[in-house]
This record gives structure tokens, sequence and C-alpha cells, in this order.
């Protein structure tokens, strides 16, 4: 299968991508392109690296978030996109864009949703003071961090932890669960039935 992966940042869940397909942990997918909406993201040099092909969609070229999705849908469509991994994609998308793609497009988010949406989820359960966060793999719906939700993975904070400690545990928990649901899409193993995401092992 044919996966895009939108990027905006530093590309650390692009990267656990790469390597899980690099080292055959991933065997049904390839990533056909990678789409960053900012010219300067680490995760376009990290895409070039791997010799992926890779584009920049400038958003100030167009005049509203559709237009802008049209654009990147036209790419999807001349790759024949089977899976659109977002992947620290800092915009939202259209209703359209999720329409034309729906239950075919993914997200990662930090935190243990429907708690801690948003853009400093770290932070917010941080400053709450959970005990127990973690982060995210969903489908995407018409909502913000809403869709049905694919897998979690548990993240104690323990009493000598800080932001920062805080922070890296749960990336390297991301870089296990994300290679991890895009397996499970590409092999095919994943239905939605209404919330509900039901995973064959
Ligand atoms: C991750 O923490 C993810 O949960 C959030 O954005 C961050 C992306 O990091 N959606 P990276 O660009 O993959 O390093």
């Amino acid at each position: 299968m044919n996966i895009a992966v939108f990027v905006s940042g530093k590309g650390t869940n692009l990267q656990a991508i790469i390597d899980a397909i690099d080292s055959g942990k991933i065997k049904e997918a390839v990533i056909s392109l990678v789409i960053s909406d900012r010219s300067n993201a680490i995760a376009l040099d990290r895409a070039k690296k791997a010799g992926l092909e890779a584009v920049y969609i400038n958003p100030r070229d167009f005049s509203s978030r559709e237009e802008f999705d049209k654009k990147a849908i036209s790419y999807l469509e001349k790759y024949n996109i089977g899976l659109v991994v977002l992947a620290g994609f800092m915009r939202l998308l259209s209703p359209y864009f999720v329409g034309r793609y729906r239950n075919r497009i993914i997200n990662i988010h930090p935190t243990l949703l429907p708690s801690f949406k948003g853009t400093s989820g770290i932070k917010d359960a941080w400053e709450y003071g959970v005990k127990i966060t973690g982060p995210t793999v969903h489908f995407i719906n018409e909502d913000l961090d809403a869709g049905p939700i694919i897998l979690q993975k548990p993240v104690i904070i323990e009493e000598n932890d800080t932001l920062e400690s805080l922070e890296d545990k749960i990336h390297r928990a991301e870089h296990e669960i994300y290679p991890e649901a895009v397996k499970l899409f590409v092999e095919g193993k994943l239905s939605v039935e209404g919330r509900r995401v039901k995973i064959k092992r």
C-alpha cells in the first residue's frame, strides 16, 4: 500500500515509520510521499535523506483550508495513496478532505484521549498532575482529536519526572505504537464499528 506522511516539524514519528519499513517490521507499506506545510521542517530533511518523494505546500498560496486540501488530495491521487499518516502535522483538515479519505487518515496525539486534546497536550497533562498519560493513535473525523481510537500506550509519571523527561517517555512510546498502527492498517487488520476500532490479531 502507498502511504503518505504529513508533517510540519521534527519528524521523529516519520523516522520511526521509515525505520520500521526499512527493518522489515512493516512489510506491506511504502512511503510514496511526504507532504509538509512548512518549508523548514526538519522532517523534510529526514524524508530527503531517506530518498523519499517530499513536497512542501505553502498554505499562503491558497485562499481557504479546502483549497489547500484539494492541492494535497491531487498529490494523494497521483501517488494512489491508501493511507494518510499525520505525524506532527499542525494544520486541521477540512471536512471535505476527511470525507474523501474517511477512515484512511490516522493521527498520533501525545495524551490518552479524550483527555488533554489540542496542541499543548503533554504540558496540560503535566500541569494537571495526572499520574498516567501516554500517546493515542486514532482515525481522523470532523472533530479535533476525537476520531475512533486505534492504539494507546500508558506512560506512568514517576516522582522524579520533569516535563522534559515526560516528553521523552511519551515520544518513545509514540515511536512504538505509531509504526504498529500503520502495520495493522496496511495489513487490513483494522475495522471501524461506530466509535470502536476492532483489531484482528
Ligand atoms: C508528537 O508528539 C505527536 O504526538 C504530535 O506532534 C508531535 C510530532 O513529533 N501530534 P514529530 O514531528 O513526529 O517528531
